[in-house]
């Protein structure tokens, strides 16, 4: 799969003008918008919640990529997708049942994502894999922005992807953490095609060049 989707990390952004970030990145170019989620119990920090995204929503038309890093994530499935999610993505290790929340996240009209944190294997997804649209494989320890790529990821990528391609070539394969135009070639040529940056674009002074470079369009 040649395609690189970016998905700017909301996280990195100015929290006091939020709807003014994501209105920046429409306008830059990105192809949906992350939205972390931390919960301060399935990872250290606390960020946002389901009143935030529906404030959020109706200034962009950008998909919403809701990454929940929260436990026991099938509670609070409803709430984000009412709020406005189009596709939410719960880590495995944060459940002991990840097909009821898949199942929940469908039935509320939403795409489903699977995040693997660095130490999950590949395989936590696979039984998953005809009802997903995604999966994400973290390359930091999911938490905390501004971390370094996890290089030791690429070969979990590339499992994931072939896997994948054997259900459904379709899949999104998403990685989140560290990405920069440095970083995200190996990433894109070991089967990922979704493309989370939070800091790399937010701490650009041009947008929109910043998610060209990313693309590898622009020096
Ligand atoms: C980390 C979050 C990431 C983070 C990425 O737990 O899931 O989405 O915001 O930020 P950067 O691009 O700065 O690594
Ligand atoms: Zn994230």
């Amino acid at each position: 799969m040649n395609r690189i989707l970016i998905s700017p990390s909301i996280l990195a952004s100015d929290f006091s003008k939020l709807g003014e970030e994501a209105v920046k990145c429409e306008a830059a170019g990105a192809d949906m918008l992350h939205i972390d989620v931390m919960d301060g119990h399935f990872v250290p920090n606390i960020t946002l919640g389901p009143p935030v995204i529906r404030s959020l929503r109706p200034r962009t038309k950008l998909p919403f990529d809701v990454h929940l890093m929260i436990s026991d994530p099938i509670r609070c499935v409803g709430a984000f997708a009412d709020a406005g999610a189009d596709m939410i993505t719960f880590h495995t290790e944060a459940t002991n049942d990840p097909g009821a929340c898949i199942d929940a996240i469908l039935q509320k009209g939403c795409k489903a994502g699977l995040a693997l944190k660095p130490a999950t294997p590949a395989e936590a997804a696979l039984p998953y894999l005809d009802k997903l649209s995604m999966v994400l494989v973290m390359t930091v320890e999911p938490g905390f922005g501004g971390q370094r790529f996890m290089a030791d990821m690429l070969p979990k990528i590339r499992a994931v992807r072939r896997a994948c391609d054997a259900v459904d070539p379709d899949m999104y394969i998403q990685v989140d953490g560290g990405i920069t135009p440095e970083t995200l070639p190996a990433a894109h040529t070991a089967g990922a095609d979704v493309f989370v940056a939070g800091s790399y674009v937010f701490r650009a002074e041009d947008t929109s060049r910043a998610i060209r470079r990313l693309r590898g369009e622009d020096a």
